[in-house]
């Protein structure tokens, strides 16, 4: 039988979850609430949904491969030129894209651990070598990270806020950051959350663009705006940058629903601000709960908490958790991470985690 390339075999495989749905039939419940995904518990933008809905009889026509009126949309929104901008199916295609650009078998790529999953396993599927760095106190140690480069390193990723903690690193630790990364390496800053971030402390990661570096930043519409299922996120880069991920980008990589509906949330402005509203109401709420309940939590500046249960059996704690039609996400041996959800999952979420500690 035809064989994988070792670097491919050594991945270990995602596993996804499975259809609510589904996990519903085979435990014989119903009205679970997920908050595994980082998804906003509203919805997508009512506008995005009405033009998605005006377009279903043009769904024969290929889409605008340039995506021309997103990223002009965007172009405004940012100020930048719109050849800056470069569309992905997600945000993750955006990752995969930059590494399989700029990243040769045997280079490097520098990244914390935990975070975001994805940046490992593209990539080893190169066969470059992801270099990890734990955590400090739960954010990136990056002095630590500028420490481990070397002439091999081609890429640093830098989750912030990171996923699964939900911690930033600030505006000096970033500017120290920047300025020992040699030329030639690009670091991809991930912004996925960015729009929940309410530190004023919060670096302005376009300075670095405007400065001159090689930085990729990545957005999404998955997660404020609420359209994880149709796709979409953009990568702020150099032009030249942007030119060369653009070679190897599929021609039709982001579709006509996905670039229309994008285009909509970015207006609806209504949406982001009660999107984010019902976030921090929710933080709050949880906040207390915890405090009350003697749980430690790790503050967030995104739309998710990360729960460390200390000897708790993080797994166990799922499963227990999922009987009550809760489905939250376990991201290490003795830690979950639970989504932020609208009041009435919050509450149900915290309800079914008092029975579980019996508090
Ligand atoms: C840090 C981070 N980056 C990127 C993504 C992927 O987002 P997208 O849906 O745009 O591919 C996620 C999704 O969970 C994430 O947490």
């Amino acid at each position: 039988m035809i064989r994988a390339p070792e670097y491919i075999c050594s991945i270990s495989p995602y596993v996804p979850g499975k259809p609510v749905e589904e996990l519903e039939r085979e435990l014989g419940i119903e009205g679970s609430i997920k908050l595994a995904s980082n998804e906003n518990p509203l919805g997508p933008s009512p506008m995005a949904v009405d033009a998605i809905r005006g377009m279903l009889g043009d769904l024969h026509r290929y889409p605008d491969g340039s995506g021309f009126y997103l990223k002009e949309a965007l172009s405004k929104r940012l100020d930048i030129a719109a050849e800056k901008i470069i569309l992905g199916n997600g945000s993750n295609e955006l990752i995969e894209m930059a590494v399989r650009t700029f990243l040769t078998p045997g280079d490097e790529a520098i990244m914390a651990k935990p975070s975001f999953v994805v940046y490992s396993m593209i990539v080893q599927a190169v066969g470059g070598t992801p270099i990890s760095v734990p955590l400090q106190y739960y954010r990136h140690d990056l002095k630590k990270m500028a420490d481990m480069i070397t002439e091999k390193t081609k890429i640093v990723f830098i989750a912030n806020p990171n996923n699964p903690t939900g911690t930033i690193n600030n505006m000096e630790e970033m500017d120290a950051f920047m300025d020992r990364v040699p030329e030639g390496i690009l670091v991809i800053v991930d912004e996925a959350y960015y729009e929940y971030v309410t530190s004023s402390d919060y670096p302005d990661s376009m300075q670095y663009l405007r400065d001159g570096k090689d930085i990729l930043i990545l957005r999404t519409f998955s997660k404020i705006y609420g359209l994880a299922g149709l796709r979409i996120g953009y990568g702020i880069c150099k032009k030249e940058i942007a030119e060369m991920m653009n070679r190897i980008r599929q021609p039709f990589n982001t579709n006509s629903i996905a670039q229309r509906a994008a285009v909509m949330a970015l207006q609806d402005m209504e949406h982001v601000m009660r999107s984010r509203r019902i976030n921090e109401d929710g933080k709050r709420f949880l906040y207390r709960e915890f405090t009350q309940m003697g749980i430690d939590y790790i503050p967030t500046q995104a739309n998710f908490i990360y729960i460390p249960l200390k000897t708790i059996d993080a797994m166990e704690v799922y499963e227990r958790l999922l009987r009550d039609g809760m489905i939250i996400r376990p991201v290490g041996k003795n830690e979950i991470r639970v989504t932020i959800g609208i009041q009435k999952e919050n509450e149900r979420f915290i309800t079914a985690f008092k029975a579980l500690f019996r508090l």
